[in-house]
């Protein structure tokens, strides 16, 4: 039985990262326009630097939770089949609780990528207009490594392939708003099983053979420990 686990900034929240569209979310104390698009980034470079460099610090100041502890635990104990995990978050949760098999389709807040010669690294701190990139040395041309509005997805060819080949979807903590992860339950072969754990329906919820409305600090670790039983 193959599993593939999708993840949104809901798996999150309870080590303290706010998500986009509940209440008090991201998208309701930023415009999206302004920080999230190829356009916003042409039109003011530093404010959206300084809105990713903010993020990026946040990092800091939080640590894994029970739900990205539980998805460590189902891909090292999993021996019924393959296990993928694909997460839209770009904080390093799941990176530092452990996951392996982890593909960040939206990017990554500790990552650069840089304008000129395309190469992505690794990257702490805040970026600046000084900001040398650590490949070719060009200053002022790093951008952040986050997958913007109009931009397509990473690693798409593999999630496609492991869709195709899926007995188990579970999706985590997304609203499933935005394309292509939202369309990901309706990419199963008919065999497949969907879960979803979000405490509210998302917009795909009818998508979904089960629906386990809880936090994912308490849902995930008691779906793992029925999977491995
Ligand atoms: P959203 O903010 O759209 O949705 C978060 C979901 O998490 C909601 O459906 C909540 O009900 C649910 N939720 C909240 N607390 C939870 C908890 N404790 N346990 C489980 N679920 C909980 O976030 P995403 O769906 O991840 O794009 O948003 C998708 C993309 O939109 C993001 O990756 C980001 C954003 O614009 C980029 O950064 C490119």
């Amino acid at each position: 039985m193959n599993i593939v686990v999708l993840t949104g900034a809901g798996i999150s929240a309870e080590s303290g990262l706010a998500t986009f569209r509940d209440l008090g979310g991201i998208w309701s104390q930023v415009n999206l326009e302004e920080v999230a698009t190829p356009e916003a980034f042409a039109a003011d470079p530093e404010r959206v630097q300084s809105f990713y460099n903010a993020r990026r610090a946040q990092l800091h100041e939080v640590e894994p939770n029970a739900a990205h502890h539980a998805l460590v635990r189902l891909e090292r104990e999993w021996r019924k089949g393959s296990f993928l995990l694909v997460t839209q978050n770009v904080d390093d949760l799941h990176d530092r609780a452990g996951s392996q098999a982890l593909l960040h389709m939206h990017g990554e807040l500790r990552r650069v990528r840089c304008l000129a010669c395309g190469t992505d690294d690794r990257w702490e701190g805040p970026v600046t207009s000084e900001s040398a990139c650590p490949s070719c040395r060009t200053q002022g041309r790093l951008r952040p490594h986050v997958v913007w509005f109009g931009e397509t997805p990473l690693h798409m060819e593999q999630i496609e392939a492991a869709l195709e080949g899926c007995d188990l979807f579970i999706a985590i903590g997304t609203s499933a708003q935005v394309w292509p992860a939202a369309g990901f339950v309706r990419m199963l072969p008919r065999r497949a099983w969907g879960i979803e754990i979000n405490p509210e329906r998302s917009a795909m919820a009818s998508s979904f053979a089960e629906g386990r409305r809880g936090p994912a600090t308490r849902e995930l670790p008691l779906l793992v420990e029925e999977l491995l039983a």
